[in-house]
């Protein structure tokens, strides 16, 4: 592959793969990339409650799909090849990583940083694709990449939803038929909230309407809804610069998370 003098690109999953995913891949090759997708469900970025046994697995799929959206090589190791008995690192990112999911969730973001730099070195890419869907995420691997100087392009690609607004998720496989419908609720609930804030509203008067209409649904606990800046997902109360909104809720056994671009009216 790297004879041919085409970028390298390299789309890091745990599987499951959905319409977003391909969007992953489907962005890398229209930049004329080859395409390298990863899966490893990755151990270290479940905290001990959380779901890595029951996380869905289904590669004979996933690989029908990859092969359909025209990805080069998949590199799918297992938990013996990415942490051997004797592994003893973990790449720990401060600032960006630590309110929101950080704090829901303690040690995730640095199971994500220390997997993604091994996938990094392992397939040692040009450019790298992940999805805006995890917003924190994104922001997470483009702060150590830029600490550690990484030479990896990182591109955030827009998050891909169902017609009714839910944006894509493996987990969202969890959700029974009736929270399937109620899970709209979260992108309506952001989408209203972004468009009062950017119309000059209120910032607080609009998340507690975000939080108050996601208890009404069913969401609990809700973890958080917040503005914040896009670049440092530090808490704004006002709209002075490019601003997320972000959320993260449970409905019923699935956590969902989510978040929006929030601009102002012109
Ligand atoms: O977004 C994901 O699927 C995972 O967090 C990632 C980036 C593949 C690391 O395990």
């Amino acid at each position: 592959m790297r004879i041919s003098g085409a970028p390298v690109a390299l789309v890091p999953t745990m599987g499951a793969l959905h319409r977003g995913h391909v969007a992953l891949v489907d962005a890398a090759r229209s930049r004329g990339c080859q395409v390298v997708v990863s899966i490893f469900v990755n151990p270290t970025q479940f905290g001990p409650n959380e779901d890595l046994d029951a996380y869905p697995r289904r590669e004979a799929a996933d690989v029908a799909m990859l092969e359909a959206a025209g990805a080069a090589l998949l590199w799918a190791p297992d938990v013996a090849t990415m942490y051997p008995q004797d592994f003893a690192t973990s790449i720990s990112v401060g600032g960006v990583s630590e309110r929101w999911d950080g704090a829901a969730r303690p040690g995730h973001f640095a199971g994500v940083a220390t997997v993604v730099t091994k996938l990094f070195q392992q397939v040692k890419p040009d450019i790298a694709f992940f999805g805006e869907k995890d917003f924190q995420q994104l922001a997470v691997i483009r702060r150590f990449v830029a600490d550690l100087d990484i030479d990896i392009e990182i591109i955030g690609v827009p998050t891909q939803r169902d017609d009714d607004g839910l944006a894509l998720s493996s987990r969202n496989a969890y959700l029974s038929p009736e929270e399937r419908v109620t899970a709209r609720t979260l992108p309506r609930a952001l989408g209203e909230a972004a468009a009062a804030i950017g119309r000059g509203g209120d910032v607080a008067a609009a998340l507690a309407a975000a939080t108050a209409r996601l208890a009404e649904a069913g969401f609990d606990p809700i973890d958080y809804v917040a503005l914040v800046d896009a670049a440092t997902l530090e808490p704004v109360d006002r709209l002075d610069g490019p601003a997320r909104l972000i959320a993260a809720a449970k409905l019923g056994g699935t956590r969902l998370i989510d978040n929006l671009a929030v601009e102002p009216d012109l």
